[in-house]
C-alpha cells in the first residue's frame, strides 16, 4: 500500500497529481493544501511549524513512514514574466521583493519540507522524493535559446535543483532517492494574462505571426514571438503546453523508473527523463 505525499494539491499539476494517484485504491495519497477550507491552515511550505505539524498528522495516516514525496507547491511570479533581467533591475525594490519571496517559498520552504519528511521517508518503502522543477533552471538552455523571460524564477528553480541535489548527496547512501523533474510546459492558465485571454496551446496553433500582427507595438507580443520560433527551433515537434493530465502521466514515469541504484539521485531531467526539455 504505498504511500504518496502531495503539496500545493489545491490546483493545478499537485491537483492532477492527487486525482491520478487516489484513482489507484492501493494508494494512500495525502494532498497537502495551505488553506484547508478556512478551517485549519497546514502545508505553507515557507512556514516551518506548518511542515512538522503536517508530517506529525501524516505518521498518524500512514503508521509511520512515507514511501513518495511530491514537492509540487511552487511560487509562481507574473510580474518577471516577460521583461528581461536588466529592465526588471530598473526597479530594484520590487525585484528584491519579487525574489525574496520565490527564494522563500521556492527553496527555502522545500529544504524545510524535505527536511521535515526525511526521517518518515526513512521509515519508508520506496523512499523518493520528487521535486517539480523547470526547465526554465536548465542552464545551458538559456544561452542555447536566448531565453530573457521569467529570470527570477529561473533563479529560484535553479536554486532549488541544488538543494534537491545536496539532500541527494546526504541520503543517498540512505537509499533515498532525491531528484529534480521538470513536468514540460504545462496549461495551467498561467499565460492566460501575458496573451489577452489567449492560452498558449491556442496561440501555438494560430500562428505566432498572427499574434504579433495582433499586438505588433506591445512588447508582450515581441517576446512571445521570439520564445516560440526559439522553441520550435528547438523541438520541432513542440506544440505548446500539454494538459495537466498527460504531464503528470509523464512524471509519474520517470518516477516510477528512476532509483539510487539506478543513479538517479540529485538529478535533474524533463517530463521525458532526459534533458530533451520539450
Ligand atoms: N505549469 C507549467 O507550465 C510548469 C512548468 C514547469 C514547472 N512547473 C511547476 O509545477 C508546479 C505546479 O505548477 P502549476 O502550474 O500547477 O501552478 P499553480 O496552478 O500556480 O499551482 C501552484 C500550487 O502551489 C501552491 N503554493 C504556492 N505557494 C505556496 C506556499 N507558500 N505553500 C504551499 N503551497 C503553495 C498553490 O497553492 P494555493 O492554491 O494555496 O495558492 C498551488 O496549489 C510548480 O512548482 C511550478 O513551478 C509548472
Amino acid at each position: 500500500m504505498p504511500s504518496y505525499l502531495i503539496t500545493g494539491a489545491s490546483r493545478g499539476i499537485g491537483w492532477e497529481f492527487l486525482s491520478q494517484l487516489a484513482s489507484n485504491p492501493s494508494n494512500t495519497v495525502i494532498g497537502l493544501v495551505r488553506n484547508k477550507s478556512a478551517t485549519e491552515t497546514r502545508g505553507d511550505i515557507s512556514d516551518y511549524n506548518s511542515l512538522e505539524a503536517a508530517a506529525a498528522e501524516t505518521e498518524k495516516i500512514t503508521g509511520g513512514g512515507l514511501d513518495n514525496l511530491i514537492a509540487n507547491a511552487g511560487a509562481v511570479a507574473h510580474w518577471d514574466a516577460y521583461d528581461p533581467i536588466g529592465i526588471l533591475a530598473q526597479q530594484p525594490e520590487i525585484l528584491e521583493k519579487e525574489l525574496m519571496h520565490l527564494l522563500r517559498v521556492n527553496v527555502v520552504g522545500n529544504i524545510h519540507l524535505f527536511s521535515a519528511f526525511t526521517p518518515l521517508l526513512r521509515r519508508g518503502q520506496t523512499k523518493k522524493v520528487i521535486a517539480i522543477s523547470s526547465g526554465q533552471a536548465a542552464l545551458d538552455m538559456i544561452p542555447k535559446l536566448q531565453i530573457e523571460l521569467s529570470s527570477l524564477y529561473s533563479i529560484s528553480k535553479t536554486a532549488l535543483n541544488t538543494a534537491v541535489a545536496k539532500f541527494s548527496a546526504q541520503y543517498n547512501k540512505e537509499g533515498i532517492l532525491f531528484m529534480s523533474v521538470c513536468p514540460g510546459l504545462v496549461d495551467t492558465g498561467r499565460y492566460d494574462d501575458g496573451m489577452r485571454g489567449i492560452t498558449l496551446e491556442v496561440a501555438f496553433y494560430i500562428n505566432v505571426t498572427n499574434i504579433y500582427n495582433t499586438y505588433r507595438n506591445s512588447g508582450t507580443a515581441r517576446t512571445l514571438k521570439k520564445m516560440f520560433y526559439s522553441f520550435a527551433e528547438y523541438a520541432p515537434n513542440f506544440k505548446g503546453a500539454s494538459t495537466t493530465e498527460a504531464a503528470v502521466k509523464d512524471v509519474l514515469s520517470v518516477m516510477d523508473k528512476a532509483s539510487v541504484d539506478n543513479g538517479d539521485g540529485g538529478s535533474f531531467v524533463s517530463h521525458f527523463g532526459n534533458q530533451q526539455w520539450l
